[in-house]
């Protein structure tokens, strides 16, 4: 077995993730490379430390640069806030390392592009942690679609609801909170959760042409943890859109984070001239289908547990009818990405089918403030 280092950057809650992940994938899943946890790098000593031990990361860094310059690292792994993205993955990609960014690919299209060029320049693997794509009923979901289950397709419905910012007391900036912070996170729930909506949609349906947005900041002004002033919120708290598929369908998207009683109600609903679909995160292992052929007199909506062996990946797992969760799909997406490195054939979403996502986001923000519909940039 190859061994492939590993460096992380941010050891918050993706950090958590992905490191579980590096660890859980060669146990499943067949692998030529080995994953070894090298090195996490964080600005805080003390933490680092305390999170190396308990993941048995050999070594520690609390500048980036560092990490990124180290011989004996091969893969950089970034999981930290959004406004980092860029000039570690442009390092990163210098210093000839492969890269695995968390999503948003960057705080805009223009960003994003130019990691796309440098790791595209440098030739080496890349991939972007839409985690969702892995989870295996929307894996199933893909597969369905691509065998033309559903026919011509006409409707793509998505949402992606929470309630953690209502509270007009919530601060905003430093640790935890700099979702809230438009100048370390690029956008509010546009960049943060549709995001995840758009990259779904974008590989289950294809490109999308053009979007016509609103968007909304509830709460205008927070004290910020960093400053300590009340200043301005940047950041748009929700954002509903319409959008055109170059297929010819329609679509709606949702988000915000003041939906009262959800914490994380991802859902898409995909209509075609035979079938349909339904996916929600909060009961992830199942795919709702209807399919109009069936015979009358049984026809109706099935939900399917996905849990069988014939299931993308759930061949690896246990046995059928036992159902995994949230934490597999970064482990089906690393191991994806090591049989991608190993086979020469990169595995989706690369930084470039990523950048498609960040155009999409930008024409979104762009169409709301014009209250225009907005071409979305190829
Ligand atoms: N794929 C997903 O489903 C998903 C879910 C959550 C977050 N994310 C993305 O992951 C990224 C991180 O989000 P999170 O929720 O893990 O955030 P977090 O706040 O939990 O963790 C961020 C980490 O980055 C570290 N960090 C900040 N500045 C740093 C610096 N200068 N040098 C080194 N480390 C630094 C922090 O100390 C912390 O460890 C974001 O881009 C976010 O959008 C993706």
């Amino acid at each position: 077995m190859k061994t492939l280092n590993i460096g992380l950057v941010g050891y918050g809650f993706m950090g958590r993730a992905h490191s579980n992940a590096f660890r859980k994938a060669p146990k499943f899943f067949d692998l030529e490379y080995q994953p070894v946890l090298r090195a996490v790098c964080g600005r805080d000593a003390a933490k680092v430390k305390a999170f190396a031990a308990r993941w048995g990361y050999e070594t520690c860094e609390t500048d980036w640069r560092k990490l990124v310059e180290r011989d004996d690292i091969d893969l950089v792994d970034i999981a930290c806030p959004n406004d980092m993205h860029r000039d570690i993955a442009i390092a990163a990609a210098r210093a000839g390392k492969m890269i695995t960014c968390e999503k948003p690919l960057a705080m805009n299209g223009p960003e994003g592009l130019k990691m796309v060029q440098a790791v595209e320049k440098a030739g080496v693997p890349n991939m972007v942690w839409y985690n969702y794509r892995r989870v295996p009923a929307v894996t199933l979901a893909k597969q369905l679609i691509d065998e033309g289950r559903l026919g011509k397709i006409f409707h793509y419905r998505a949402k992606f609801l929470q309630d953690w910012t209502i509270s007009k007391d919530l601060p905003q900036g430093g640790a935890g909170l700099w979702r809230l912070d438009v100048k370390v996170a690029g956008s509010g729930v546009t960049g943060d959760l549709l995001a995840h909506c758009i990259d779904t949609a974008l590989w289950l349906n294809g490109r999308i042409d053009r979007v016509s947005a609103m968007t909304e900041t509830f709460i205008k002004q927070r004290k910020h943890n960093l400053t300590g002033k009340v200043e301005k919120v940047g950041i748009d708290d929700a954002c509903a859109f319409l959008a055109r598929f170059e297929n010819g369908s329609l679509a709606t998207f949702e988000s915000t984070r003041y939906a009262r009683g959800h914490k994380a109600l991802y859902t898409f609903e995909i209509n075609g001239e035979h079938a349909s679909i339904f996916w929600d995160l909060h009961d992830l292992h199942r795919l709702q289908y209807f399919d109009h052929r069936d015979e009358g007199r049984v026809r109706g909506w099935r939900s399917i547990h996905v849990t069988d062996g014939d299931h993308p990946y759930m061949g690896k797992w246990w046995v059928p009818g036992l159902q995994i969760g949230y934490e597999h799909s970064f482990v089906h997406q690393f191991a994806d990405f090591l049989q991608g490195i190993a086979a020469g054939k990169p595995a989706s979403p690369t930084f470039r089918d990523a950048l498609q996502t960040q155009y999409v986001c930008d024409a979104v923000l762009k169409s709301a403030k014009s209250s225009r519909w907005q071409k979305v940039a190829a």
